[in-house]
């Protein structure tokens, strides 16, 4: 449900840059993209260069007409926020 949904700073986001614990932000709302990894048709690698940080140009240069928050609705971790101060 959405009250179990965080914020998530760059700092923490760039945390979770591994295959089994990749975490990636699109168009604000960050994602857990570890189960996706096999499915992905463009293939895990290039999947991964997102992994840690924010994919929104990556995957808008890619293929914008994709609908990241259709497919990885189940796989939303959080917010992408600013750095606390
Ligand atoms: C293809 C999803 C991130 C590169 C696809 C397709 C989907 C998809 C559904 C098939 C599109 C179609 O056939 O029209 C996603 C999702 C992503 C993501 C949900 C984010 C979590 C990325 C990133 C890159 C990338 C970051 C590049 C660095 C590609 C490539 C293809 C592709 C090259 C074409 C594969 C082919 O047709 O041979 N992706 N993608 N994707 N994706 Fe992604």
């Amino acid at each position: 449900g959405v009250d179990a949904l965080v914020r998530v700073p760059p700092s923490e986001l760039k945390k979770h840059n591994k295959r089994e614990d990749a975490w990636t932000a699109i168009n604000g709302k960050v994602y857990n993209i570890s189960h996706y990894l096999p499915f992905h048709p463009g293939g895990e690698k290039e999947l991964m260069r997102v992994a840690g940080r924010d994919g929104t140009k990556l995957f808008m240069l890619t293929h914008a007409w994709v609908n990241a928050d259709f497919m990885l609705d189940s796989c939303m971790v959080g917010f992408l926020t600013a750095e606390p101060s």
